[in-house]
């Protein structure tokens, strides 16, 4: 077992494809861009290319590009002389001389200024740059990495990020597929934080039955592992399924409101600005239709729901539609497992 191994948990072909990736990349220094949804691994993908390399006993140095304010993040990375500017009162090494000799990830690299794309750009050609306000050059020895939860072509043709630099970084891609798509890592992951939060609890509340890894299986994750190590370690510390379960399905009912799976809702109101709604004794046939359509529906799906148990899955291959149609359907039926 390798370090890829250990701290990268997962056997779906998806895992071990970025584990094989990150080994063989990990014996080069080449520019790497990791990307993937929010919470699927790329920091940790990260230290472990940083951990496989020859660099593993250098630092391992992170600076998060959205979350430092743009003013900010060019003196963040180069680091300034005192006096260069109002409240510098003494000189600060930036990240890329803090990760000298070891390895610097630009994370959210996609929210990087363009003004400070082309220095980054100039930087990654000799390594060679000076603090805010230095009349000297530095040159730093690092391995930079770069991490994206955006489509970084995407930000290419529409202009917010340069393309020679994109070119200039993306010689290796790493791309981590959401854990919905990956879901045979899901039991070993949540045995993996469980073990871990046993650690840190003295009375364990919850033991994780086939049922409640059933649903967990079955759940969108739409903050990936992120999302699955808070709830193991809540349900570990409270052990509070029914409102864990609750919490679960609200919010993947909010997710799949904003990646609708192309059936159009069913208005369930007339449309009082449309002309034939108006001074109407009876409502169009069209809408009495529709209506009655939604109820059977959701008759249907409650039964189907029920009997597997809010086995989604399950219920959507019985009901014949597609996973991303029932969790809609769901959605705009307003169902709930009952208590
Ligand atoms: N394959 C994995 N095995 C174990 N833990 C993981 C794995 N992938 C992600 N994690 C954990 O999930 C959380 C989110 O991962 P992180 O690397 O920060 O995601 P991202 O940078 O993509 O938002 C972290 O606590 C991380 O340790
Ligand atoms: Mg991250």
């Amino acid at each position: 077992m390798d370090i890829c191994d250990r701290i990268l948990i997962g056997n779906s072909a998806a895992i071990q494809g970025v584990k094989e990736l990150t080994r063989h990349v990990a014996k080069s220094d080449l520019n790497v861009v990791i990307c993937g949804e929010s919470g699927v691994g790329k920091e940790l993908v990260a230290q472990a290319l940083h951990l496989s390399s020859n660099r593993r006993d250098g630092p391992f140095v992170k600076v998060n590009c959205a979350a430092i304010p743009k003013e900010l993040l060019e003196s963040e990375l180069f680091g300034y002389e005192r006096g260069a500017f109002t409240g510098a009162d003494k000189t600060k090494k930036g990240k890329f001389e803090l990760g000298h000799k070891g390895t610097v990830l630009l994370d959210e690299i996609g929210d990087m200024p363009l003004a400070l794309q082309s220095k980054m750009l100039q930087v990654l050609q000799d390594f060679q740059f000076s603090r805010l306000g230095a009349k000297k050059d530095v040159t730093v020895d690092c391995w930079v990495l770069a991490a994206s939860n955006q489509d970084l072509e995407q930000a290419v043709s529409s202009g917010r990020f340069r393309e020679d630099l994109y070119y200039r970084l993306n010689i290796i891609n790493i791309f981590i597929p959401p854990l919905r798509d990956r879901v045979e890592d899901i039991d070993p992951l949540i045995d993996f934080f469980a073990a871990q939060s046993a650690h840190k609890i003295e009375n364990v509340a919850f033991e994780f039955t086939d049922s409640v890894r059933d649903f967990l299986r079955q759940y969108s994750w739409p903050g990936n592992i992120r999302e699955l190590k808070n709830t193991v370690e809540r349900l570990m510390l409270l052990g509070d399924w029914q409102t864990v379960q609750r919490l679960l399905l609200a919010r993947e009912t909010k997710w799949v409101d904003g990646h609708e799976p192309g059936i159009q809702p069913a208005p369930l109101a007339p449309d009082p600005d449309k002309k034939e709604t108006r001074q109407q004794k009876f409502p169009p046939l069209k809408e009495v239709k529709k209506k009655a359509i939604l109820r059977a529906e959701g008759e249907l799906i409650s039964e189907v729901l029920t009997e597997t148990g809010w086995n989604r899955k399950r219920a959507a291959e019985i009901l014949q539609i597609s996973y991303k149609a029932l969790l809609y359907k769901i959605k705009q039926l307003n169902l709930r497992p009952e208590d």
